[in-house]
C-alpha cells in the first residue's frame, strides 16, 4: 500500500521525534502493510517551515537509514502546506514541495477550526498554476462539519480531498467518523492516508481504514482509493468521480 501523507521524517516536526522513532515507525507502516510512504512535514502552520530542499535532503537520508536496517520501505519526499497568503511567495521560492515530479498534487492543510475567506481564491490559483490542491483531512474542519456546502463547492472548484484512515476507524470520535462517511459518499474523498504522527494514537491504520470501507461500501471504492494512490505515485491522471451534492440519504452505516 502507498501511503500520501504522514510525519516520519526525524525531529522536523510534531511527528517523529528522532531517527531512532522514524525507524519505529517505518518498522510498523512495513508491517501495517506500507511499501511506499510520503513524509509530509508540516509547512507555513506558525510553528514550523521545513522548506522544499531541506525534506529532499531528509529523506534521502531516512532512505539511506532504511535501507542500512534492511527496512523495506521507500520513502518519498512531500509536505503538508497551511493554507496562507504567502503561499504563492513560497512558491516563487521554491520552498513548496509538491508530491510528484511533475508539480501537479499538493497537501493543503486548513486550520482545524475554519475555513479561511480566501480559501476558494487560493485553489483557484494553484489550479490556475496546474497544481491541484489536495486538502487533507477536511472530516476534522469544525466549519466544514457544520457546512458541508463549502466542501462541496470546494471539490466542484476542482480541489481533492484526502480523509484520514483514523477518522474512519472511529480514532478522532463519532462526528468526524460520521462525516468522513458523508464525504465519501458524495464523492467528496480522493485519498485515505494515515497522518501518522508516531507509533501509537496516530499510528499506521490504513489497511483497517481500508477494511472498513470495503465492509460499507464494497471493494470497488477500496480499489478507487488505493488506484488513486497508485496514479499519484507514478505521474498519472488521477480518477475522479463527479461530485454529489448534499441531498440524498444514504445506507451505508459504519
Ligand atoms: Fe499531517
Amino acid at each position: 500500500m502507498i501511503d500520501i501523507h504522514c510525519h516520519i521524517l526525524p525531529g522536523v516536526d510534531d511527528g517523529s521525534a528522532d531517527m531512532k522513532e522514524s525507524l519505529n515507525m517505518a518498522r510498523k507502516a512495513v508491517e501495517a502493510g506500507i511499501t511506499h510512504l510520503f513524509a509530509t512535514p508540516h509547512h507555513l502552520n506558525e510553528k514550523y517551515v521545513n522548506v522544499k530542499s531541506d525534506i529532499i535532503d531528509r529523506a534521502v537520508r531516512l532512505n539511506e537509514s532504511l535501507q542500512q536496517n534492511n527496512i523495506p520501505l521507500t520513502i518519498h519526499p512531500g509536505q503538508e502546506v497551511r493554507i496562507h497568503r504567502d503561499i504563492f511567495s513560497s512558491l516563487e521560492k521554491e520552498e513548496i514541495l509538491t508530491l510528484d515530479d511533475n508539480v501537479t498534487y499538493l497537501l493543503l492543510e486548513l486550520p482545524s477550526g475554519r475555513v479561511p475567506a480566501y480559501t476558494q481564491e487560493v485553489i483557484y490559483e494553484l489550479l490556475l498554476k496546474g497544481i491541484t490542491p489536495i486538502i487533507v483531512h477536511p472530516e476534522r474542519n469544525k466549519e466544514l462539519i457544520t457546512n458541508h456546502k463549502l466542501l462541496f463547492e470546494l471539490v466542484q472548484e476542482g480541489a481533492l480531498t484526502q480523509i484520514t484512515s483514523g477518522s474512519i476507524i472511529g480514532n478522532f470520535g463519532k462526528s468526524i467518523q460520521s462525516f468522513s462517511k458523508k464525504i465519501i459518499e458524495h464523492n467528496l474523498a480522493h485519498f485515505i492516508a494515515t497522518d501518522a504522527h508516531n507509533i501509537g494514537s496516530r499510528g499506521f491504520t490504513l489497511q483497517q481504514a481500508y477494511e472498513k470501507i470495503t465492509k460499507v461500501y464494497g471493494i470497488e471504492r477500496t480499489f478507487y482509493f488505493k488506484e488513486n494512490t497508485e496514479l499519484l505515485l507514478q505521474g498519472l491522471s488521477l480518477i475522479i468521480e463527479k461530485p454529489v451534492p448534499f441531498k440524498k440519504k444514504f445506507m451505508g452505516i459504519f
